[in-house]
């Protein structure tokens, strides 16, 4: 087994990112404050300031990024006033003005999610993971993420049509096109943009951690063993902890202290050790 890099910095983003060289990274994988939907537990950025706190950063991930590299965000645009702000749709708008493109949006369906209602909506059970390229030509390792067929191929797969059996060209002029019948007789598929996983949030010591199956699957389809993955709001360090037992190098950023020890502790012993004695959690902490 090759050992991989561990490290978790803290600070603020903007500033240990500085310290990085460009194109260091093959994944960025993170989910930020969302606005100030928790100001009680770690504070946060009023939502009409969002686009402007978050801009300076992104600069960063952009530079440090390598070209055929990806950045996935993590965000959903909280309620205020009775409406859906508009942060997350500006911010969009503003990093492809910065040189990002927006590649794809993924799902993430929160399958355990219980039922609510408030008086004008319901329980909110998905959240964004929006994909952001440098060019087009990066990475993807997609049968790392293949599912199993499922039950939608016994009955399709039973009634084809004429269309079906020939490569029929997608009608919205995408330039792709589908061979349904090509899918007889396989065993896997490849997934949907849409992920089902459980929130995990009360065994990871973080109100807001995700769970490790949505960095470990961005990191499973984006990158391979001994690349290097980067989460720059890294909470408890989830995003490292997928990417160490996938055997990826990472580096977590992390400003508030409690959570900084959280994602320490989940380095052996010796990466610890090696972290030390390169300095980067002891002497952050004398600044
Ligand atoms: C939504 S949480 C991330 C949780 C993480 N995905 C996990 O699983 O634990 C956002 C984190 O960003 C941190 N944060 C906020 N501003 C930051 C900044 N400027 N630089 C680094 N971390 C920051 C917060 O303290 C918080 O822990």
């Amino acid at each position: 087994m090759r050992t991989v890099e561990y490290i978790i910095r803290w600070g603020d983003c903007l500033e240990i990112l500085k310290e990085y060289k460009d194109d260091s990274f093959d994944l960025i994988v993170t989910s930020p404050p969302y606005a100030d939907s928790r100001a009680k537990t770690y504070g946060g950025v009023a939502p009409d300031e969002y686009v402007d706190w978050f801009i300076p950063r992104s600069r960063h991930f952009l530079r440090v990024l390598k070209p055929t590299g990806t950045f996935i965000l993590n965000i959903k645009e909280k309620v205020v006033n009775g409406e859906r702000h508009t942060y997350v749709i500006d911010l969009i708008k503003e990093l492809r003005k910065q040189g990002w493109l927006w590649t794809e949006e993924f799902v993430w369906h929160k399958k355990n999610c219980h039922p609510g209602k408030w008086p004008n909506r319901f329980r909110d059970a998905w959240e964004r993971c929006l994909q952001f390229n440098k060019t087009k030509k990066f990475n993807m390792y997609q049968e790392s993420v293949m599912v199993p067929m499922g039950d939608w191929a016994k009955t399709r797969l039973k009634h084809l049509g004429k269309n079906d059996v020939i490569r029929f060209n997608s009608k919205v002029g995408s330039g792709f096109g589908k061979n349904i019948s090509n899918w007889i007789g396989r065993k896997m598929a490849y997934p949907s943009n849409v992920l089902h996983l459980a929130t995990e949030t009360s065994n990871r010591n973080h109100s807001a951690a995700f769970p490790k199956a949505l960095p470990e699957w961005f990191i499973k389809l984006f990158t391979k063993e001994g690349d290097w993955v980067l989460d720059p709001f890294a909470g408890c360090g989830t995003t490292c902890e997928a990417a160490k037992e996938l055997q990826r190098n990472s580096v977590g950023i992390e400003i508030m202290k409690e959570y900084v020890e959280i994602a320490m502790k989940k380095a052996p012993a010796l990466e610890r050790f090696l972290l030390e004695e390169r300095g980067t959690y002891e002497e952050t902490e004398k600044k």
